[in-house]
């Protein structure tokens, strides 16, 4: 895929004297991702490398894919050695609309398409520069990794943005999900069973802490839960306190969100009160609730809330 983004670009770059490297891990995981989406956000990133490169005596573009461990993820870098960005304008690159080129020269647009591309697939993008050495673009994607696991993981949020981003993550890795936009269609979707853990934000729980805990209960506690916000707040600090394997402070990424899913998959970490997550910054571990994690044997009743029209690329 890199190689055919790059490839449209053979001739600019013999006309521009660009030396173009690529440095790619072998045996790297495949991400699950629309191919021409991802070919779209790459091929934007080349563009502004080109065109940050115009004119300078040094002209090369490097292009790598590594994969991060703690992460789960691949990482793919995009770097230049063009007329780097100011550090006042580093956190607008991905503005929409934010340009330095003259009218009717850019839109300011690229950038932005390839965050909302990345964010969709649970990623994260992110830019260092230094003015007159160059730019590195990196894009961090969850990476495919079989998982044991057969029941679905539960992503209830009342934010429309954060879920969808939360369940790209998950389902990026493998899992399968299910969705709950409200605490009734949450609690239902709990009840029903055949989840292999909860995700949940402190807006749905701050609904109805007391319904929650008597679920909770009913069930002997035994679906881990990991609340991805609102930790900080009243009754639902000290239900995430009671329940939670794990605490997410926002923002939601990647490394933590990846460690709060070991957290509440690994056995291991049920029953000695301590959550593997509480080594990685943005994860506070809760005390993990009594009991270990049985496998259920409910039927689900859900329909998995992300599609999987992706490809693993
Ligand atoms: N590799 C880079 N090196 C230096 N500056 C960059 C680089 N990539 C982006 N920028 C800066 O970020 C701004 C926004 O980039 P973005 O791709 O969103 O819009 P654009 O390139 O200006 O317009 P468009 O992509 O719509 O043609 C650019 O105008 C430029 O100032
Ligand atoms: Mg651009």
């Amino acid at each position: 895929m890199f190689t055919r983004v790059l490839a449209l670009r053979t001739y600019e770059f013999r006309l521009n004297g660009v030396d173009v490297e690529m440095a790619f891990e072998r045996g790297l995981p495949r991400v699950l991702a629309d191919a021409g989406q991802l070919q779209q956000a790459l091929l934007n990133l080349v563009l502004n490398a080109e065109q940050a490169m115009r004119g300078r005596a040094t002209r090369r573009l490097e292009v790598g894919a590594s994969y991060v461990a703690d992460a789960g993820a691949v990482q793919i870098t995009v770097s230049d050695t063009g007329h780097g960005i100011e550090d006042g304008n580093l956190g607008r690159v991905f503005d929409p609309f934010f340009t330095t080129r003259d009218v009717g020269e850019g839109t300011g647009l690229g950038l932005s398409i390839c965050y909302g591309i990345v964010r969709d697939h649970g990623g994260q993008i992110a830019v260092d520069s230094q003015v007159g050495v160059g730019t590195t673009f990196a894009l961090l994607l969850p990476a495919y990794m079989p998982t044991a696991a057969n029941e679905e993981l539960l992503v209830a949020h009342t934010e429309q943005g954060e879920r969808d981003y939360v369940a790209a993550m998950l389902a990026g890795w493998g899992f399968g999900v299910a969705f709950a936009d409200n605490a009734s269609a949450a609690l239902a979707r709990y009840r029903a069973g055949n989840l292999g853990a909860i995700f949940i934000d402190g807006g749905i729980v701050a609904g109805d802490v007391d319904a929650w805990r008597a679920a909770r209960q009913a069930k002997g506690g035994s679906i881990p839960l990991v609340l991805t916000s609102g930790a900080a707040q009243g009754d639902v600090a000290k239900f995430g306190r009671e329940q939670a394997v794990a605490l997410l402070t926002p923002p939601i990424e990647l490394r933590t969100v990846r460690a709060a899913v070991q957290a509440a998959l690994s056995h291991d970490d049920f029953g000695d009160g301590r959550a593997d997550a509480n080594e990685t910054s943005g994860v506070d571990a809760a005390p993990a609730e009594a009991g270990r994690r049985t496998g259920s044997t409910e039927d689900s009743t859900s329909q998995s809330g992300v599609s999987r029209t992706g490809e693993y690329v």
